[in-house]
């Protein structure tokens, strides 16, 4: 029985991690350890909260005696991490709070982990799951490889940074047996509606206006979030220790393209005459320190561990799209309460 703890599992990411391991490991015991915050949301979990190897635990990863005193009792064997801020944007207007959950609730979860193994790492894994963000900006050509200097442009991205250097050093210092990943933009179901492709679709349903920065032509790197689980999965059990792995969706698209194809399938769901969304596009204030593109270079996952995205964009966005238009209460239930004052600030 081995017992592993999963932060963040009430997010986005986590939920689809933590379903995959529940459903996957039935001898393993899996802790979902979430602070929910404004991004963390049980119904994103519901179908497997009764499951036998299944725990959940409220909790804030930035208060170390809490999580030191977690580690002692249930001496984890595996730890796998998502909890953060994980929004560009509110990254830019609360730089501190994304300082406190990325690096210090990071270095707690490291210190913890540190003082219950105590040097023995036998069967023992910490695996820090962050973001291409932390590589800075492409220009119009060339891929991030595992070997991209480090080059953060956003207070989101710099605290990502921070906690891989944090994790890598611990590693070095000593000997923490630890993998980390560098994933690109992911989309799904239960995707919170901050994000570009859920809060425009939510917009569109409601015939809002859709909010482009810039000139739309910022480029990202899309995966499905199913495929990032599967990844994880596979980096947990069969990475390398000390290693780094990117992850990405061979996948790039100029945001105004994909907003457009997005107009194009929603007016078709539906039932809308053609072009009736994209009439709702508006092009608004740049994002500042805005990174121009990202582009995954996915070779050393896919040579070392066999692993590439399964699901088409087209299938994928068909997915999302259809969830949303399924799951209108979970999308009002989240669109109401801070969500309109957020919105009010970013967007007015
Ligand atoms: P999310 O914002 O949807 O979820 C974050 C989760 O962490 C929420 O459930 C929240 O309640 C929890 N959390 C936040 N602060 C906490 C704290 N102090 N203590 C305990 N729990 C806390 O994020 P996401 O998009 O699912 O991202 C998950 C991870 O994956 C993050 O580390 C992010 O940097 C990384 N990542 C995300 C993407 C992406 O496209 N979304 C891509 C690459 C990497
Ligand atoms: O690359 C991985 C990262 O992808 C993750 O680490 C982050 O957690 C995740 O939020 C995401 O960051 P982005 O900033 O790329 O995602 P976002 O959905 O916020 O924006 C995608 C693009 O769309 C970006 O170029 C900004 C643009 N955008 C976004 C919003 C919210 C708009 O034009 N209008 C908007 O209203």
């Amino acid at each position: 029985m081995k017992k592993i703890v999963i932060t963040g599992g009430a997010g986005f990411i986590g939920s689809h991690v933590v379903r995959l391991f529940i459903k996957r490991y039935p001898q393993y015991q899996i802790f979902n350890l979430d602070a929910l915050t404004y991004a963390g949301n049980l119904e994103n979990i519901r179908d497997i909260e009764n499951e036998p190897n299944y725990t959940f635990i409220k909790g804030d990863i930035v208060d170390a005696p809490f999580i030191e005193a977690l580690f002692l009792e249930h001496q984890f064997d595996g730890v796998v991490h998502l909890a953060a801020e994980s929004h560009v944007d509110r990254s830019i207007t609360d730089p501190l709070s994304f300082v406190k959950t990325n690096v210090i609730g990071t270095m707690n979860l490291l210190n913890a982990a540190k003082t219950i193994w105590n040097g023995n790492y036998e069967g023992k894994r910490f695996y820090h799951i962050s973001t291409d963000e932390v590589y800075g900006s492409l220009g119009s050509d060339g891929l991030f490889t595992e070997m991209t200097a480090y080059d953060p442009n956003s207070p989101y991205s710099a605290s990502k940074a921070s906690s891989d250097h944090f994790v890598r050093a611990y590693g070095e210092t000593y000997g923490l047996p630890y993998v980390i990943t560098n994933c690109s933009n992911n989309y799904g179901p239960f995707h919170f509606p901050e994000k570009l492709i859920p809060l425009f679709i939510n917009n569109i349903i409601q015939n809002k206006p859709l909010p482009v920065y810039g000139d739309g032509k910022y480029t990202r790197d899309w995966l499905f979030v199913e495929d990032h689980a599967i990844a994880i999965d596979l980096v947990f059990h069969k990475g390398k220790n000390h290693d780094t792995y990117n992850i990405g969706g061979f996948n790039e698209w100029q945001n105004i393209d994909l907003v457009k194809l997005l107009c194009a399938i929603m007016d078709e769901k539906l039932g809308r005459p053609a072009g009736t969304s994209e009439k709702l596009i508006v092009y608004v204030k740049d994002r500042p320190g805005h990174d121009l593109r990202y582009a995954i270079d996915a070779s050393k996952i896919n040579t070392a561990l066999g692993w590439k995205p399964s699901v088409t964009f087209e299938e994928g966005l068909e997915r999302t799209v259809n969830w949303y238009l399924n799951n209108e209460k979970w999308l009002h239930n989240i669109t109401s309460g801070e969500y309109t004052s957020y919105y009010e600030k970013q967007y007015s």
